[in-house]
């Protein structure tokens, strides 16, 4: 065994002995969890328990895609980590590739095994420790073994052929560059472990090496030498700390150490994949359309199952769009499997049957699980019928007139009152050879948004304004004070601009700074008074244009008031106070649903007002 230390002297290609290496090499996805921590743990590492697959503290990232994650604050120095050395086994979530997953190798949820150093250790013990847990313990062949590393790094390089790598196994490849997860965070260059499984899963060029695109050489582990951070502008500035981040998956392990071809052969799936076979009455292996279904159907139950365990609930929006997206495309692809009646509650229990012994929430959330899942499906089944008549419909007139392009406006309807996601729709008409306009889709979808937002605009403000702005925007004053001078910049009567309003009259004023609040975020807009040289305006709401301007919206109740004077405005601090405590209301009421129902009752929307606090959230029962 090496036993590395700052410094260590040569030790090229010597293993004297194995000691501490267990006698039998992990073959069950159980017994590889349990080899990963227990090495680990026997290099000083702590076990960090798997963070939710929806990201704590950055609303840069939609899901948690890598097990570095929530080492973040960590690796950057902003907290203290537990200890410098870490070691977990991570859900993950990926959304980069759904239209493929059924092929042999994407998935969309997995598990990622991973080591970490806070600025304890770096490459030259990141290395050789992977290169000690792949030959002793899970008692890999070397001679099959390659590795990829960043071409500027030499350091890596030299680190690997310390460990006996032969040079013409180290490849260098310009995409080992890993990182940040988000906008911006650590990043650095990084190195690969490759598996050669042979030249009958090859594509047969000479050539053929790690990054081929073809199925010989299996990537299973990542080791990022983190040591920069990247701003938002991609800008890099080297890390005071640095950091090792690794990401073995779990799938692809036990692919390699079962010796199966593909991920769904493995104890992970299996179960799985059978119970779908018992669902369809379809033996996996005997048809390449079929097995691509079944394995859409495992895939997505268990990308389902742990979302939805995660509190992400169906939306049009964000990681609610992407569980809508899977639970869409699952009972589409179970249609073509010859189901035709609701069955991924079927699928979400061979999920938390498989998995739960791992992530015993999933079985105290089974429930909560199953209704949310099922609810989506029914909702979905009702108009797939309708919606796909008309899609084959539109396909055979297109085809009539000799196009191979769908209009963006039919697939825009397919989306708004079939609820068929875009990327659904793309991939049918991609199974038939066809195309549609994406931009005139875009072009739907945002004039249907412009429509909801000026209706709602309409409704709320009662008096648009007349027209556009073209003042500065109004400084806000309002958390320091609720009275405050003020220059009238702008006058609207009834949406027509104008240079004075007298008595009786109804419209809008815009000030350079204004401490009225202004209805944003469901909190109602200010209340109260301008009063100027020669007149008062009584403002009974205030509300925003979208380009910075704060609208006061009344009547003059007294005298005249003039473009170019100065005004006091007053807001009506009683009436203030009492829409600020609903405002805390609202969060106390969201901490405590979620304490009370689960992860999944978040915010969704909320009205805060003087006399009343309205909050939306979602939640599949009574
Ligand atoms: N964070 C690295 C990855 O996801 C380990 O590949």
């Amino acid at each position: 065994m090496i036993h590395v230390i700052q410094g260590w002297t040569d030790t090229t290609g010597v293993r004297d002995d194995m000691q501490g290496a267990p006698t039998n090499k992990p073959v069950t996805s159980e017994e590889i969890r349990r080899a990963w921590l227990d090495f680990f743990k026997g290099k000083g590492h702590l076990e960090m328990p798997s963070s939710s697959l929806v990201p704590h503290d950055d609303p840069t990232v939609l899901l948690t895609t890598a097990g570095m994650q929530q080492m973040i604050p960590f690796m950057l120095g902003r907290e203290q980590p537990p200890r410098r050395r870490l070691v977990s086994i991570q859900k993950c979530f990926r959304t980069t590739d759904i239209d493929s997953v059924g092929n042999l190798r994407n998935l969309t949820f997995f598990e990622m095994l991973g080591n970490f150093s806070i600025g304890d250790y770096f490459k030259a013990e990141a290395i050789a420790w992977a290169w000690e847990f792949v030959l002793d313990w899970l008692k890999l062949p070397a001679d099959r073994l390659w590795i990829t590393v960043h071409p500027t790094d030499d350091e890596a390089v030299d680190l690997w052929l310390r460990t006996g790598v032969p040079r013409e196994r180290i490849v260098p490849l310009e995409e080992n560059w890993w990182g940040p997860p988000g906008l911006s965070g650590p990043c650095g260059p990084d190195s690969e472990l490759y598996l050669d499984r042979g030249e009958a899963l090859g594509c047969g060029r000479p050539d053929c090496k790690p990054g081929c695109d073809c199925e010989r050489f299996l990537e299973f582990w990542n080791l990022v030498f983190m040591q920069y951070s990247q701003d938002e502008h991609g800008h890099r500035t080297p890390l005071a700390q640095k950091n090792i981040d690794t990401g073995a998956g779990l799938e692809r392990l036990s692919a390699i150490m079962q010796e199966c071809r593909s991920v769904y052969e493995t104890d992970l799936f299996r179960p799985i994949v059978a119970g779908v076979e018992r669902l369809t009455g379809l033996t996996y292996g005997a048809s390449p359309e079929q097995d691509f279904g079944l394995r859409v159907l495992a895939d997505h139950g268990r990308g389902m199952t742990f979302l939805v365990g995660d509190g992400v609930v169906p939306s049009n929006e964000g990681r609610g769009y992407v569980l809508r997206r899977i639970i869409r495309r699952a009972v589409r692809y179970g249609r073509l499997l010859g189901l035709d009646r609701p069955f991924l509650t079927h699928i979400v229990d061979l999920v938390i049957d498989r998995m739960g012994k791992v992530y015993p929430s999933l079985i105290a959330d089974r429930e909560r699980i199953r209704q949310t899942v099922a609810t989506e499906e029914e909702r979905f089944a009702a108009t797939l019928q309708a919606g796909l008549a008309l899609l084959e419909r539109w396909t055979a007139e297109a085809r009539d007139r000799g196009e191979r392009s769908l209009s963006g406006e039919l697939v825009f309807k397919l989306y708004d009152t079939y609820g068929f996601p875009e990327e659904l729709t793309a991939e049918i008409l991609r199974e038939r050879g066809l195309t549609f306009d994406e931009d005139e889709y875009r072009r739907a979808m945002e004039e249907q948004r412009a429509r909801s937002r000026a209706a709602g605009r309409f409704a709320v403000a009662g008096r648009a304004l007349g027209a556009a702005l073209d003042v500065p925007r109004t400084e806000f004053l309002g958390y320091e004070a609720t009275s405050a001078e003020g220059r009238v910049l702008a006058l609207q009567r009834d949406g027509v601009p104008v240079e004075a309003m007298g008595e009786g009259e109804t419209g809008v004023v815009v000030l350079d700074r204004t401490p009225f609040y202004a209805e944003a975020g469901g909190q109602v807009g200010d209340t109260g008074v301008l009063v100027g040289p020669a007149g008062r305006f009584l403002v009974e709401d205030t509300q925003s244009d979208g380009a910075g301007h704060h609208l006061h919206l009344g009547r003059v109740v007294e005298g005249v008031l003039q473009l170019g004077e100065t005004v006091r405005a007053t807001v009506d601090a009683r009436r203030r106070e009492d829409i600020m405590r609903h405002h805390t209301v609202t969060h106390l009421l969201h901490q405590a649903l979620q304490d009370v129902l689960g992860p999944h009752a978040l915010q969704a929307g909320s009205l805060v007002s003087p006399d009343v606090a309205r909050f939306d959230f979602a939640h599949p029962r009574p």
